[in-house]
């Protein structure tokens, strides 16, 4: 079997949910690829001392060209503040690593083209984190689009909710600021979880008119002050794509003001002869419906039918962490050779376009009109 041997930068949120999955890569059946954790970056002491628990974890340390040095590191996952990732990808190809990088693969569009190019040039294999696609539901509407059954596709929508933001005292982060997030904000965020599975399908946007945003323009800063919060907080793209000759509307919505919505992913297909609905609201209902006499749409309870197989009983449903280990699955299996026809994790150019969309919803906004992007 080979071995994956991966090393951290970011040992937050993300990298310690990266660390998780890592530590239980045996539930991944007969997988031709054995991930392990060797090496971990974050400037935080009590991160690095949580990942002295991981027993595979060679080096802690504060400085990732010393993680980068290190000869038995194969891949590098990066999930730090977004003001970092352009300079830290780089410094992780010009040390002939692979890299799963974080989402938006860059602070804005230049950074993302930069990426791209250099990622293009070393050869290494990159891809970009997003995970939702790999639950089960999900892969269920991405199959019902590929075979073609839905007719002629009237509509798309998809999007990824939080409410959290809501609450006006809850202190500023990296993630609410303009120099650190970026200026697209919520779309830096949010929205590569929204375009995955649709550029995924081909769709990708002729035009983009946008509605952005932002409400609380201050937050406290967590020491007794008020710290400006300059980033959108939600964003509604109107598009249009071309599907079998014709221009087929597609929105777009990235909200940190979402009320009532936790960490909701949803997408929703519609077509003449059927329509396929999926949201983690509902974690393990996938919503069909077919053409016939009466309007009927139909729910069906999905368990732990995974691209990859693993041992978790198949009526067990899934979650979060259980598409972020597929997520890591279908990156190790591609970096091998070994992917198939399953479906894949975002692309360099994938994420390209993305920001090219952000950007021009940006101008959007601006000129209070539809830009045009292909
Ligand atoms: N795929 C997803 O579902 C998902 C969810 C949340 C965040 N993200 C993305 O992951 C990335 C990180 O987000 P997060 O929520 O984990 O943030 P976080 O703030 O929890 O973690 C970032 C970590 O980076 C560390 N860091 C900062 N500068 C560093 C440096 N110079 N060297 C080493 N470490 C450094 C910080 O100490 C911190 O621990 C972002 O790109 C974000 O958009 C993805």
């Amino acid at each position: 079997m080979d071995k994956m041997r991966v090393g951290i930068i970011g040992g937050g949120l993300m990298g310690r949910e990266a660390a998780s999955a890592f530590g239980r890569w045996f539930v991944l059946e007969n997988f031709p690829v054995q991930a392990e954790l060797i090496a971990v970056c974050d400037l935080q002491d009590k991160l690095l001392d949580w990942f002295r628990h991981v027993p595979t974890v060679q080096l802690l340390t504060k400085d990732h060209k010393e993680l980068l040095r290190s000869p038995n590191i194969d891949v590098v996952y990066v999930a730090v503040p977004h003001n970092l990732h352009e300079q830290m990808y780089l410094d992780v190809l010009a040390a002939g690593k692979d890299l799963l990088a974080e989402k938006p693969f860059g602070i804005d569009l230049k950074a993302a083209q930069t990426i791209r190019d250099a990622a293009a040039r070393s050869g290494r294999f990159v891809r970009c984190s997003s995970e939702f696609p790999f639950l089960p539901p999900a892969q269920r509407v991405i199959q019902t689009v590929r075979f073609g059954k839905l007719g002629r596709i009237l509509e798309i929508r998809s999007g990824f909710w939080h409410a959290s933001d809501l609450d006006p005292n809850k202190p500023v982060n990296w993630k609410r600021q303009v120099k650190t997030c970026g200026e697209i904000g919520v779309m830096g965020d949010l929205g590569m979880h929204a375009v995955h599975v649709p550029f995924r399908l081909g769709w990708k946007p002729l035009r983009v008119y946008a509605q952005l945003q932002k409400v609380y323009t201050q937050r406290p800063d967590g020491k007794g002050g008020m710290a400006t919060c300059d980033t959108w907080d939600n964003a509604m793209l109107h598009t249009e794509v071309r599907i079998g000759g014709g221009e087929v509307p597609m929105r777009l919505e990235m909200k940190r003001l979402a009320p009532g919505e936790t960490n909701t992913w949803f997408i929703e297909v519609l077509g003449t002869d059927a329509g396929v609905r999926f949201s983690t609201k509902e974690p393990k209902t996938l919503w069909l419906f077919e053409r016939g006499k009466e309007q009927i749409w139909q729910r069906i309870d999905l368990g732990h039918q995974m691209a990859f197989p693993t041992i978790t009983g198949g009526i067990f449903e899934a979650g979060f962490p259980d598409c972020f280990l597929q997520m890591w699955a279908a990156y190790a299996a591609e970096r091998a050779g070994r992917l198939g026809d399953r479906f894949g994790c975002v692309t360099p150019d994938e994420a390209v376009l993305s920001h090219q969309l952000f950007a021009a919803a940006l101008e959007s906004q601006l000129k209070k009109t539809a830009i045009a992007l292909l």
